[in-house]
């Protein structure tokens, strides 16, 4: 895509998809915004069914990070980079401004306030994410093992919005990505 194409995102089968290989610019502008995460509404409505449904439970959701900015991203990797003492491995869990999907509104990282990084996945709220957050609509945006596919390692809390149809067909299985579903892996 060209340099003006990127005030949008690549859209495929409705789902606008945003990565290290389909970037977008600072221009880009989120479909609606929300309190206090500025989510898109649609996100911030299936987030809001999925936090209700786990209390039922017993299982705590808390949004560890909604939406962020072309410029705060950019400051993030900086600084993740200098903690980390490693760009590589930086880039293997933070994205590049125009590279993330938090600047679309439609991402959140969810914990459940205790327990950050990559032990989320054995808390109980990772566990009920993982078996249930398709039943609202989101997915697990970064499995496992498909770091080659997706450009990033994997990471129990990001969950994507994606709309409860499509992510319906992903129902548990937690493995797909979402550049396979739509082949464009
Ligand atoms: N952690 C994801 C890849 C992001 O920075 O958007
Ligand atoms: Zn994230």
């Amino acid at each position: 895509r060209t340099a003006a194409q990127r005030s949008r995102a690549f859209v495929v089968d409705g789902i606008p998809v945003v990565s290290k290989k389909h970037p977008i610019d600072a221009r880009y502008r989120r479909s609606s915004v929300t309190s206090p995460y500025g989510l898109t509404r649609e996100t911030q409505r299936g987030l809001a069914r999925m936090i209700f449904a786990a209390r039922a439970k017993g299982v705590r959701i808390l949004v560890h990070s909604g939406y962020r900015g072309y410029a705060q991203q950019a400051q993030i990797l900086a600084s993740k980079i200098r903690e980390y003492g490693s760009e590589s491995l930086a880039r293997r869990y933070n994205a590049a401004p125009g590279r993330s999907e938090h600047q679309t509104g439609l991402a959140v990282d969810l914990w459940d306030g205790v327990t950050w990084g990559v032990g989320v996945r054995n808390t109980k709220t990772g566990k009920w994410l993982w078996a249930n957050a398709w039943r609202y609509g989101f997915i697990l945006r970064y499995p496992n093992g498909k770091e080659k596919i997706t450009g990033y390692a994997f990471e129990p809390w990001h969950y994507r919005y994606i709309g409860v149809a499509d992510a319906k067909r992903f129902g548990a299985n937690t493995n797909l990505t979402l550049e396979e579903y739509l082949g464009i892996a």
